[in-house]
């Protein structure tokens, strides 16, 4: 496409894309939640929703696009940035707490597609061409397993590490004013980072140990 040629609209598209996610994953997680509480029947009724919904059955299709689209661009501006060291991508602030995660979104980025292809042939995929009604019971019995466990948990954790930097950089990226981008930004990132990583991998290892 023309209009992604110039270098702010790779930006800008990756920034969206990279946003689209984050409120899919925050959906995910509030859904991965009623695992907990309210339990078993909340967690297959919001399965079935999902599953059935008209709306999410249109964004299914317009996700993964999108996903294919983050990974592509991400790879793509890791490399050209790596070829053209003069014209880096919006990095943190240097010696910032970030900087460490800022330095490292395509390794974060690489680690969570990993277990995203794990996860899809885990899940996925029994749940589209099996006739699984006790979606519950595959997820437990997902997170019984300890070195599916272990790889969630690292996962979730390179995605919170991906968040804390990924979040704010967005805002950036959309030319948000970097003295605007630094306190509610960083701030609102690092929570949705820690909810993200402490959320998700807290879910796995409650029902791995009970
Ligand atoms: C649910 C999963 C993911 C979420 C929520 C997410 C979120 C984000 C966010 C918010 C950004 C900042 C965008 C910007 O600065 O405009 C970002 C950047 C990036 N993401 Fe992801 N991401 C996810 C998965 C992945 C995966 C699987 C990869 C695999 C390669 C990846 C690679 C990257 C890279 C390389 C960047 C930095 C681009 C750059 O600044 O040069 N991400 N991501």
């Amino acid at each position: 496409m023309t209009i992604l040629k110039t270098s702010v609209a790779k930006k800008v598209a990756m920034a969206l894309s990279a946003l689209f996610l984050v409120l899919f994953i925050l959906v995910h997680l509030a859904i991965n939640l009623t695992l907990i509480y309210p339990g078993k029947e909340a967690f297959d009724a919001a399965v079935e929703f999902m599953a059935t919904n008209p709306f999410i059955q249109i964004m299914q299709p317009i996700l993964f696009l999108v996903f294919i689209f983050h990974i592509t661009m991400g790879i793509y501006l890791e490399w050209t940035n790596q070829s053209k060291r003069s014209v880096k991508y919006v990095k943190s602030n240097p010696g910032a707490a970030s900087s460490w995660a800022s330095r490292n979104m395509i390794w974060t980025g690489l680690f969570v597609l990993l277990f995203l292809i794990i996860h899809l042939l885990n899940y996925f995929v029994p749940f589209k061409t099996q006739d699984i009604t006790d979606h519950y019971a595959l997820v437990i019995g997902l997170f019984k397993n300890p070195v599916y466990t272990l790889l969630y948990v690292l996962a979730f954790v390179a995605l919170g590490i991906h968040l804390s930097h990924g979040f704010q950089s967005a805002f950036q990226s959309l030319g948000t004013p970097r003295e605007k981008c630094n306190k509610a930004l960083v701030v609102t990132g690092n929570i949705i980072a820690l909810l993200v990583a402490f959320g998700f991998s807290a879910i796995a290892i409650y029902f791995y140990f009970i």
